[in-house]
This record gives C-alpha cells, structure tokens and sequence, in this order.
C-alpha cells in the first residue's frame, strides 16, 4: 500500500505546525439533554491526536455531527464534544464557533504548540457535502488554509466524497492516522485471505441497505447467519408468512434467488420472538420461524436459532458481524444480539464488529470490547470496504 500514515509525518518533524485532522466525532446524543451517549469515536481518535500534542504540533482538529442541512444548527453543535475530547486528553481543548470563519481563524492563530482546538461541525457548511467539485473545492481551500499538513482518521467517513475527506487531502501534504490505518489493516485481512471457517453475521433492519454487501460477501464466506428486522424478508422468501413483521416486499425475490444459489451458507432463524406491538412492554412470545401469528411481528430472533448460530460461530476461525439481531435498545427483544454477542467473545476466532449499531450494542449489553478482536468506528465505512468499493477518503490517501 502506498498510504503514507502518521508515523512519516512525525519522523518529519510537527512542531509548531499546524495539523488539521479529520475525525469521525459523529457520536450519539441523548435527545433529551444533549448528554452524550456512547463516546466510543471520541476515544477511538485520542492515539492520534496525544502522539501530534506530544510532538508538539498545534493539532486542528474537524468532524461532522448528525446530518444538518449545510447551515449552523445548535442540536448538532460540536461545542460537547469538544468538552469530552478535553477531559479525555486531560487538557482544555479549544472550541471555535464556526469551521472556516472568524472564530476558527483566531482560534488556530491563538494555538500554541502542542495545543488542540476543535472546529465547529463541518456539515454546518454546504461546501462539505456538496455533489459540485467547485463548491466543494472552495470549501476545502478554506479548510486546507487552517493547516500545513491533513491528517485523515475518520475511518466512518472514508466512504463519503465530502470536502474534507475527499478534496482537502488533494491540498495539503496528507497521511492516514492510527485509526484509519487500523481499520484498512483489521479489514483487509477479512477480504484477502481469512482464515477459515470464516462466519459473518448480519442483521439490521433492511436487505436493501446490505444487498451490495451480501452479494459480495456470500461467494467468500463459509457461512452468513441472518438475523435482525431483514430475516423476515428471507423468511418470506423461503415460504414462510411473517404476520406483521418488517417486509420489504419488493426484496423477496432477490432473497429467493440468493436462498437457491448458496443453500448450504445462508442460516436462517428456526424460532423468534414475536410480540402485539412495537414497543417495550407488547405481549410476546417465541414461535418456530414459520409459525408466526398473523397478527404478530417478530422483534428478536429466538434461543433455538442464537443456540444455531453460536454453534456455527464456535467452529469459526474469522468472524464479521455487523447489524443487531433484534431490537436490542428493548430489554425484552435483547436476548438474540445478546446472545450472538457473547458467542463471539467465546470463540477464539478474530472477530470484526462492524458499525455504529453493533458496536453501540456491544457497549449497551456491557460486553467486555477487548474479548473481541475489533471493533469498527465505521458502519457504511466497513461494509463498503468488504463491498470492494473504492472509498475516496482511502483513494485520495494514495494519490
Ligand atoms: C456514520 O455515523 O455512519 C458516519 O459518521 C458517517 O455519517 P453519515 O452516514 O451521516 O455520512
Ligand atoms: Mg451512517
């Protein structure tokens, strides 16, 4: 690979320089109060950024929060994480009040060596995200002028054609940080040669969002076990009624066509946990997969089918498992990802949790992180890596 990565930067000398780095601090926020909920991306970036403030660079640090519409918007301001990222750095970091305006200019001139300041929320710009080259170039000059050098550690944006991960890097002399070299290293082990039998797992709630990602991976795999909202769809397809459970109708017949071609890989749920209603308290039951209520939805898979899938995930040797096996965030309908979850921490196989959901999870549940190989700050990022694709934030890393 021909990625230059932080350690060359370092070796070059970052004193007194400045050095803008895109991180993924895109975390998730109580509704209610703000609070931040799970500060896992927060600290998956603090090897980076302590090695630059140790070295003495004045490190400029930017990220994008929620999906505003390319104008300031005060629930996706960056200003509590700049709180969070301090207290995890145990040193104050300095917040601007805008991404390329006046604040953070005087903010980064203010900057003494070995310093952090945090931009405001790039999306709060529409150069960010804008499908123009020109609109977006403009922006990135603005950025690219707040830095000498660009560091790239934000692995879940990697696979978004965004200013600052895509054009910025085409400004400035550009490495990839720890994270994001961790993250391309863990998972190209997974599309070169993985040690076999390789399991993955997936879940979530619609085949149509991991269509791409499972066409590409059922040729390599040994086996893929299915769970989450988007079994119903596969359950469907194998004949089964799913009452009222989640359905993507028009999906049915790539499902049938994928159950023929890899019969002997695709595990299904045999049982599930079928309820009245969408909600925390609904009356519940486990039925057998094609016995499901008319009246009923499934919101978990059942203890027979976690029993299936943790006997095939005790023969693996590799593991990837992205996307819930049921709704987890309720007590009730927790026991499948739960149950998967700690099947793979039992395994001595390398495990690869993947994304947002599951590794939300994986905190939620109070699983132990380091009982799994790794876990991934990239929910689109992973799956587009495994998909093969070419992800500007990683394309424009080799140029
Ligand atoms: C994520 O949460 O998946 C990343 O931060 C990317 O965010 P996006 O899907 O809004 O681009
Ligand atoms: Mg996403």
């Amino acid at each position: 690979m021909t990625i230059r990565n932080l350690d060359d930067l370092l070796a070059e000398g970052v004193s007194g320089r400045r050095v803008l780095v895109r991180a993924d601090l895109n975390v998730p926020l109580d509704k209610q109060t703000g609070d931040i909920t799970d500060d896992g991306r927060i600290r998956a970036v603090l090897p980076t950024l302590s090695a630059l403030v140790q070295a003495g660079a004045k490190v400029v640090v930017c990220s994008h929060l929620g999906r505003p519409k390319g104008a300031p918007d005060p629930q996706f301001s960056l200003r509590p994480v700049a709180g969070r990222l301090g207290e995890l750095l145990g040193a104050p970091v300095h917040f601007a009040e805008d991404t390329v305006g006046d604040s953070a200019q005087s903010t980064v001139a203010d900057l003494a060596d070995g310093q952090v300041a945090l931009l405001e929320n790039l999306r709060f710009n529409k150069g960010e995200t804008s499908k123009d080259e020109a609109e977006r170039g403009t922006f990135a000059d603005q950025l690219a002028a707040l830095g000498d050098a660009y560091v790239d550690d934000a692995f879940g944006a990697v696979h978004r054609k965004h200013a600052s991960v895509h054009d910025v890097p085409a400004r400035l002399p550009h490495v990839a940080g720890r994270l994001v070299l961790r993250e391309v290293e863990v998972l190209s082990k997974l599309t070169g040669a993985p040690e076999r039998p390789y399991v993955v797992v997936l879940g979530g709630s619609k085949v149509s969002d991991k269509l791409a990602v499972i066409e590409a991976l059922l040729p390599t795999v040994d086996r893929l076990l299915i769970g989450g909202g988007m079994c119903f769809t596969f359950l469907k397809a194998q004949g089964h009624e799913v009452g009222t459970s989640l359905l993507e109708e028009e999906m049915v017949e790539t499902c049938r066509n994928l159950l023929e071609r890899f019969a002997g890989k695709i595990m299904l749920p045999v049982d599930v946990v079928a309820a009245d209603a969408f909600a925390p308290d609904a009356a519940h039951d486990t039925v057998p997969a094609d016995g499901i209520p008319s009246h009923r939805l499934g919101l978990d898979i059942g203890p027979e089918t976690v029993a299936g899938f943790a006997a095939a995930l005790s023969q693996a040797k590799t593991i990837f498992w992205n996307g819930p096996m049921g709704v987890f965030e309720m007590a009730a309908f927790a026991n499948g990802t739960r149950g998967v979850a700690e099947a793979i921490t039992k395994t001595d196989a390398f495990s690869v949790v993947g994304g947002g959901d599951s590794a939300a999870a994986v905190r939620a549940l109070g699983l132990d992180e380091s009982s799994f190989g790794h876990i991934s700050t990239g929910g689109g990022a992973s799956l587009e890596y495994l998909e093969g694709k070419t992800l500007p934030g990683i394309a424009a890393l080799e140029n």
